[in-house]
């Protein structure tokens, strides 16, 4: 009887066979259209330039466009160069584009004609020898250009003079001195922040394909698992339901590699008694989705981890409450702080919930008095960002008064990492060593617990809608890894 229970219960967890899925529904040619006309209503009458992702330089590489071209064109051959003319509130304008050589078409496809360009872009397709005449011949009119720049994330943008654009962009101004170049960044982030139903639709999407790619997780996860083979199961998960793939590079962290933010090999064999942090999001219709879920390799978690982990759900459920149109978005920060601060120094990983150390980037704490906080050393990252083309995308309450708008879309992520070479990178000072001798007891008990959950939210003026479902609660995992497992409790 048990066996059968056992078998039927399998059967039940078995890996579902390929369904098919709705197809993304494509965000229509008009929307791009007056996406393109509120950026000229916002930058007044000029000219956007606007640089595409490269051809990868490595061989066989998949292309992916930058996501500022994304956002005003769905024009998706490598290095496309976009010219607007913004006059009266309109734009309208070209793609240059690389004619590739006859024979090379052979290996990469015929490119859309002209004709076919206009139709699905509303664009004109044009060759890039035309692009510097075009733009000297507009330059010499004197209007101002508004620049965006090819840099992959608006996290890179700040340090960017290298790209194709940049120096393109430079070469442009050697032989204009007299010409006017702003960023046009800020203004298309905006748009970009505030997103449009269909928009909404294919992020919903993508967390879906998320939320499934999380359930595969929980059938691969077990001790002797490679950390890529759970990423095989997750990235398999998102393409059977619908997705590209995945939006950015897959974490999956077990033991010690949990208290690393961004890792990304992947290539460590997983073990009983440890957690494994996934940090994981499909890529629906150029959208992505963000979700971690931290779980215990054999099933169970130990008494500490599952401290930490309930602290790290506390945080998560205290900035989920403050988080609230209108409310500013630092408070939704400092309720998560609030909780991890506590639950650490309870834990005995700090001194006190206020309680600072010499910090080896104390310049830093000037703009970021949180840095400078003992409970940041076991949470150095932020609560969120927006989501949407980037994993980073920007949100509303970035921009002016910092509070949440209707319609803000991001993440909650609260974490807590307990990895104890910190402890090495603390300054050799008097107060550093009174901490050090208090500490370290704990940070070798909770040594290499990392956990982080983070879910993706919509805020509208009915209240906070948690967009991810997966599994959250440390029962609700356990039991999942259970049933998936056959064990019948
Ligand atoms: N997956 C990157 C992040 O959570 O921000
Ligand atoms: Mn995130
Ligand atoms: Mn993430």
């Amino acid at each position: 009887m048990r066996r059968l229970l056992t078998a039927a219960l399998l059967a039940l967890a078995a890996p579902a066979a390929a369904q098919p899925v709705a197809p993304a529904v494509p965000v229509a040619l008009a929307e791009y259209q007056a996406r393109r006309d509120s950026l000229a209503a916002r930058l007044g009458d000029g000219v956007v330039v606007a640089f595409g992702a490269r051809e990868p330089v490595a061989i066989h590489q998949s292309f992916r466009q930058l996501p500022g071209f994304a956002y005003l064109t769905s024009f998706a051959e490598p290095d496309a160069v976009l010219v607007l003319r913004l006059r009266g509130g309109r734009a309208t304008g070209s793609v240059f584009v690389q004619v590739p050589d006859a024979r090379y078409q052979l290996y990469v496809g015929i490119p859309a004609d002209s004709a076919a360009v206009a139709r699905e872009t509303g664009l004109a397709r044009r060759d890039v020898a035309a692009l510097r005449p075009a733009l000297d011949s507009l330059a010499r009119a004197g209007v101002p250009f508004h620049v965006i720049r090819d840099v992959g994330s608006g996290d890179a943008a700040g340090r960017d003079t290298v790209t194709l654009g940049a120096s393109f962009v430079r070469d442009l101004q050697r032989a204009h001195p007299a010409l006017v170049v702003r960023d046009a960044a800020p203004a298309l982030d905006r748009l970009r922040a505030r997103k449009s139903p269909a928009e909404l639709a294919l992020l919903r999407r993508a967390i879906a394909a998320t939320d499934s790619a999380h359930a595969a997780a929980l059938r691969a996860v077990r001790p002797g698992a490679v950390e890529r083979q759970v990423q095989g199961a997750i990235e398999a998960a998102f393409v059977q339901h619908g997705a590209e793939g995945p939006s950015f590079a897959s974490i999956v962290g077990s033991g010690p590699n949990a208290t690393t933010l961004h890792y990304m090999r992947n290539d460590r064999t997983m073990r009983a008694g440890e957690v494994v942090v996934m940090d994981v999001g499909a890529s629906f219709g150029g959208y992505a989705a963000d979700v971690t879920r931290t779980v215990p390799v054999s099933g169970r978690f130990t008494p500490e981890q599952r401290a930490v982990y309930q602290i790290v759900r506390d945080a998560q459920t205290a900035a989920e409450r403050a988080a609230k149109v209108g409310a500013p978005w630092a408070a939704a920060q400092a309720a998560a702080d609030s909780v991890v601060a506590r639950g650490l120094a309870r834990l005995g990983l700090i001194e006190g919930p206020d309680a600072e150390f010499d910090a080896p980037w104390a310049a830093q704490c000037a703009a970021s008095a949180r840095l400078c906080k003992q409970f940041a050393l076991f949470l150095p990252h932020g609560l969120g960002h927006g989501i949407g083309l980037e994993v980073h995308d920007p949100a509303m309450y970035y921009y002016d008064d910092r509070t949440l708008r209707d319609g803000d879309v991001f993440t909650i992520e609260p974490g807590v990492y307990v990895n104890p070479d910190v402890l090495k990178l603390l300054p050799d000072t008097p107060r550093n060593r009174a901490l050090l001798a208090r500490v370290r007891p704990a940070v070798e008990r909770y040594a290499n617990t990392g956990v982080r959950i983070e879910d993706d939210f919509l805020v509208t003026t009915r209240g906070l809608e948690r967009l991810s479902r997966a599994p959250r609660e440390a029962d609700e995992i356990e039991a999942a890894m259970a049933r998936v497992r056959g064990v019948v409790p």
